[in-house]
């Protein structure tokens, strides 16, 4: 798109995005930016809006010559990939708020936009209201990063402050969530922490040059987090959030997870409560940035698709520049974590899963160690995601001194340390 070009959008969904841009839109005159056509699914609703602006069919916005830029904001990925692909191919400038799809289509969305020189934004698919992928894509470009760290599903996080704070039950605070327009409409995509899993996805090009697969990421969500363990974190001084991590573990590797965490009150991320969401990054020279800002909610998300259309209008577009001048990663899981592994019945933990085990405790049917795991043994393993299992990573996630003894060969079957605690 041309500098100069008026903005004509045909919009694709009227949820609750669609709506609230449509309304930010409205709100913000000077950007001299026009929703020409709504695409939705359903004709029949009753709608706040004319009927003329509305059709059924996509082709419509598509066959527009004075479309020049589509926003698709609709739940179905894989209708929403049609979409976004036949716009860039159609010469279409597109902005996306569809984190699913953009992650599981990211490589072929990236050389689809080069070969046809087309720009396609999708900032509002990673922590709505923050500016995070700008800011990884524009400014660590020199002062490469080592890792970025965060909380970026607004759901789980208002899930567990809403369990933690004001001792709802899940379903309570999940449907509060969910009446909020926080939770994705099939929310197991929020609460199993797949959602979490596709933004960390879409950030890794951003923020290491690496374009990463969804399926090869450590994660799991926060549907097996007990009562138990809310009450052993606030013994510990902590509280338990869902982190997403990506760090440079090696020159070729690196380490991306998304488990639940017990924060201690001097973490950044404790104070990260409800449907807010933060990204702290590290690196070299500048060491920690952290970013904190609404992660759902209509506006939030609105704000950062207006923040896309605005940037269309100066010609805007990623560059993947991290890409062009880094060494390319591997997800790697050759390092080691410090969990902590409760259950309703001792049978259904595999003690001889973990290198060391610190702390045993046990009490009628319950069960809890604290102990040193392989993230390898943890992403080949499903026990730990069994019915009555949880695992919480500890404060200090990554155990580096059992790494480095594996890499020096000093660890040997004969290291489970078993101290009872009971
Ligand atoms: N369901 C998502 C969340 C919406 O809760 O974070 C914003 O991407």
């Amino acid at each position: 798109m041309q500098t100069t070009t008026n903005i004509n959008i045909g919009l694709v969904g009227f949820g609750v995005v669609g709506k609230g841009l449509y309304d930010v839109l409205q709100r913000t005159p000077a950007l001299q930016a026009t929703v020409k056509k709504i695409c939705i699914k359903h004709l029949n609703k009753k709608r706040i809006l004319d009927n003329s602006i509305f059709t059924h069919h996509f082709y419509d916005l598509l066959k527009d010559d004075t479309i020049n830029v589509i926003v698709e904001l609709i739940d179905d990925a894989e209708v929403a990939y049609q979409i976004v692909k036949a716009s860039l191919q159609k010469g279409k400038a597109v902005v996306s708020a569809n984190k699913k799809m953009i992650a599981a289509h990211f490589k072929e969305l990236m050389e689809l936009q080069k070969t046809h020189n087309v720009a396609f934004l999708y900032e509002a698919s990673c922590c709505a209201g923050i500016p995070v992928i700008r800011n990884l894509e524009e400014y660590y470009d020199n002062d490469l990063l080592s890792q970025i760290r965060g909380i970026i599903n607004g759901s789980t996080n208002f899930i567990l402050t809403k369990i933690t704070e004001e001792g709802l039950s899940f379903k309570e605070a999940l449907q509060l969530a969910q009446a909020a327009g926080f939770a994705e409409s099939d929310p197991t995509l929020d609460i199993e922490g797949h959602d979490a899993a596709n933004k960390l996805t879409i950030l890794a090009p951003h923020a290491f040059g690496t374009i990463i697969n969804t399926q090869n990421i450590l994660y799991t969500g926060i549907t097996s987090i007990k009562k138990q363990d809310a009450l052993y974190a606030n013994e510990k001084g902590c509280t338990i959030k869902l982190v997403a991590h990506a760090k440079k573990i090696s020159h070729t590797e690196l380490a991306v997870l998304i488990l639940p965490q017990l924060v201690k009150k001097e973490d950044d991320l404790y104070n990260v409560k409800n449907e807010f969401n933060a990204l702290e990054t590290e690196s070299f020279f500048a060491d920690k940035h952290f970013f904190k800002g609404k992660g759902a909610g209509a506006y939030p998300t609105a704000a950062a698709v207006l923040s896309d259309i605005s940037a269309l209008r100066y010609g805007y577009k990623y560059e993947y520049k991290k890409m062009k001048i880094t060494t390319q990663l591997n997800v790697g899981n050759n390092y080691f974590v410090q969990v902590i592994v409760s259950a309703d019945d001792v049978t259904k933990i595999k003690e001889s899963s973990f290198l060391k085990i610190e702390e045993w405790h046990s009490e009628n049917n319950y069960v809890r160690i604290r102990g040193t795991i392989s993230a390898l043994h943890l992403k080949e393993n499903e026990w730990w995601k069994k019915e009555g299992v949880s695992l919480l990573l500890n404060v200090k996630a990554f155990d580096v001194a059992a790494s480095k003894k594996i890499k020096q060969g000093e660890f040997n079957n004969n290291l489970l340390n078993v101290t009872n605690t009971n």
